[in-house]
């Protein structure tokens, strides 16, 4: 049993500490705001749940892990002591509908994961779980459409239609860490390390656009292998 400092409690945030409490983890889980407005999600989650601030749930997370699940803000103030040494699953997409432009990223000089790196000086940042789903394969045909991707595609390993998820980091530790949480929800991992490389997997590439309903290892290295960096 772990636990798992989740920072985040949206649609990823709160389906991942589903997830992981399925797989019988604890989890510390924070929002934005004060751990009360959390009151709903942790009733809902059970008794290995519990609500507190960022700070908090950073400082909880035990194994030196943690995960985020809200998007890259230059100006956000992170827990960065309480995070200093820890693994870092960092799922954010760069979504520029969402997030506005960064320039050094649209010019390739950086990854948004090197941004992230960088606002964690301290922490080992991996790029993880930011290409599967959180949320139900629209429009709903079959029942399991309603299941968020993550719990949808789970297979056990071994299963001829396992998927994979990819992950990218500058620390082996987190590579190992990542690849460990993605195994105990069902997926295989391919290693896009470093940070630097992790445009390889950003939204409008090839294996994002298979994403939806997952790929095998071996499409996952293809479309990673196939991805064009586009700079402005
Ligand atoms: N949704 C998906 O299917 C999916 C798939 C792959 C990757 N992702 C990535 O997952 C991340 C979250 O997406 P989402 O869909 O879950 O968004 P969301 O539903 O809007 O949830 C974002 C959560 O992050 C919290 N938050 C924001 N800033 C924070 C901070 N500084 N400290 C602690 N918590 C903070 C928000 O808290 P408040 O409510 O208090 O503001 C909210 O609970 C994004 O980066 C996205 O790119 C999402």
């Amino acid at each position: 049993m772990t636990i798992i400092g989740i920072l985040g409690a949206g649609q990823a945030g709160s389906t991942l500490a589903r997830a992981a409490i399925t797989l019988g983890h604890d989890i510390v889980i924070a929002n934005s705001r004060r751990p009360e407005t959390l009151k709903d999600l942790v009733g809902e989650l059970g008794p290995r749940a519990h609500a507190a601030s960022a700070a908090e749930a950073a400082a909880a997370a035990a194994a030196d892990f943690a995960i985020i699940a809200f998007p890259y803000r230059p100006g956000d103030k992170l827990p960065v002591n309480e995070l200093a040494g820890k693994v870092v699953l960092d799922n954010n997409n760069y979504m520029v509908w969402r997030d506005g432009n960064y320039p050094e990223v649209d010019a390739g000089l950086k990854t948004i994961h090197e941004l992230r790196q960088e606002q964690l000086p301290t922490s080992k940042v991996a790029k993880a779980l930011s290409h599967i789903q959180f949320h139900a394969r629209l429009p709903i045909r079959v029942a399991s459409d309603a299941l968020p991707a993550l719990v949808r595609l789970a297979r056990p390993a071994h299963d001829p239609d396992r998927k994979a998820l990819v992950v990218s980091s500058d620390h082996p530790e987190a590579v190992e860490l990542a690849t460990r949480i993605h195994d105990e929800l069902g997926f295989d991992t391919v290693d896009n390390s470093p940070l630097s490389e992790s445009w390889r997997s950003a939204p409008g590439t090839p294996m994002w656009s298979d994403s939806i309903d997952g790929q095998s290892r071996e499409q996952l290295i293809r479309n990673l292998r196939r991805a064009e960096r586009i700079v402005t």
